[in-house]
């Protein structure tokens, strides 16, 4: 498979080190503004400034991409691929809004034996992996509710040129960047939420993107989830609680290339009836992240399938986008400030 790569910063570059350790697999062109006007060979590989010029180059040599650009380029990156009859693999966000990701959808309508897949890496961590398997065999009984915390110490980098902290670049904060793994990770475990109230904000940082929300939510069945998103925790941390009506899950920890989240742990909590208050505890610990291994792994055995209904998770992708929306809506005020930006 020959394959393109758009963005080669953080995540452009973890998505190319996973590709090498395909046989079969070449990456035939990248692009990133940081690369000459005219394109260059980078180890081998020809580079350009936009992708553009690279579809206009390789475009029609390559199978698949890899988008891994800032989220203002992220929907049109995708529509253009998949015009351009190439499988994509785009990065989270999807896009800024939930309307540009449905510009998106409806180009792909016309594609649909080309694969689109969106990167919710959580969904291959172990421990979140350990927690579905658990609630899906109804040993701990049903869900009642949910409480997760995913949060770092800024929008990222102090810097004002930082894309992520420009709404116009953006499309939202925290949230919208890493709150989004949570949100879908509560979506993957408990089903679908509607939200009963939120409050975003942004008056730590002050910039024109949260640096926090916060959310009730309840599910189809009346589980109640509730969720935080922040960059103002001034530490790594994730933290997901899942209590059921026969024991508890509580995951602690997210495996990073940094380590920065601690270690990825899952601890299953069974109450004793003789001990009310000291339930028995086994506690699951992982030490290696291969979730962009399986992500990547995943997309590409897909890729290989020939059929006319090719593999998307595009629908979750939309769920997901919906429900961060929803987060936002849910806060008048918030709204009131911003939502002439996405409606
Ligand atoms: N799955 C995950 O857990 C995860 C983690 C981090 C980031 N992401 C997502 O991956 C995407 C990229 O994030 P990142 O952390 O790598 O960001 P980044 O800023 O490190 O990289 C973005 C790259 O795009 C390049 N770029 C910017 N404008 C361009 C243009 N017009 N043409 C060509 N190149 C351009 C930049 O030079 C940079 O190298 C984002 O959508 C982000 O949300 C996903």
């Amino acid at each position: 498979m020959k394959i393109l790569i758009a963005g080669y910063g953080t995540v452009g570059k973890i998505r190319h080190q996973e590709l090498k350790k395909f046989l079969d697999v070449e990456v035939i062109g990248i692009c990133d503004q940081i690369y000459p006007q005219a394109g260059s060979i980078q180890n081998g590989i020809p580079t350009f400034n936009n992708i553009h010029d690279m579809m206009e180059g390789k475009g029609e040599n390559a199978d698949a991409i890899f988008i891994a650009l800032p989220n203002y380029l992220a929907a049109e990156a995708t529509s253009l691929a998949i015009e351009s009859k190439l499988h994509v693999f785009c990065e989270k966000p999807p896009s800024r809004n939930v309307q540009e990701l449905r510009m998106v959808l409806k180009t792909y309508e016309n594609h649909r034996g080309q694969v689109l897949m969106y990167g919710f890496n959580h969904r291959f961590h172990p421990s979140i992996n350990k927690a579905k398997e658990i609630i899906s065999s109804g040993e701990f009984g049903e869900i009642i509710d949910i409480r997760g915390i995913y949060g770092k110490s800024a929008i990222i980098k102090y810097s004002p040129d930082e894309w992520r902290s420009q709404r116009k670049f953006s499309g939202g904060g925290i949230l919208l960047d890493q709150g989004i793994h949570m949100v879908d990770m509560f979506r993957y475990l408990g089903g679908e939420f509607n939200v009963l109230h939120s409050k975003v904000n942004n008056s730590h940082w002050n910039y024109d993107v949260e640096d926090n929300a916060y959310a009730l939510l309840k599910n189809e069945t009346g589980v109640v989830g509730s969720i935080q998103s922040s960059a103002t925790q001034w530490r790594h941390k994730f933290s997901l609680d899942i209590t059921l009506t026969k024991g508890a899950l509580s995951l602690s920890g997210i495996l990073s290339s940094t380590k920065s989240y601690g270690a990825e742990t899952i601890t299953l909590i069974h109450p004793q009836a003789s001990q009310p208050g000291n339930p028995t505890e086994i506690t699951f610990k992982y030490s290696d992240d291969q979730s962009w291994a399986e992500e990547v792994e995943w997309f590409i055995k897909e890729c290989k399938k020939v059929t006319t209904e090719a593999f998307t998770n595009s629908q979750d992708a939309l769920q997901t986008m919906e429900l961060v929306y929803a987060i936002y809506n849910s806060d008048l005020e918030w709204k009131s400030k911003y939502g002439a930006d996405w409606s």
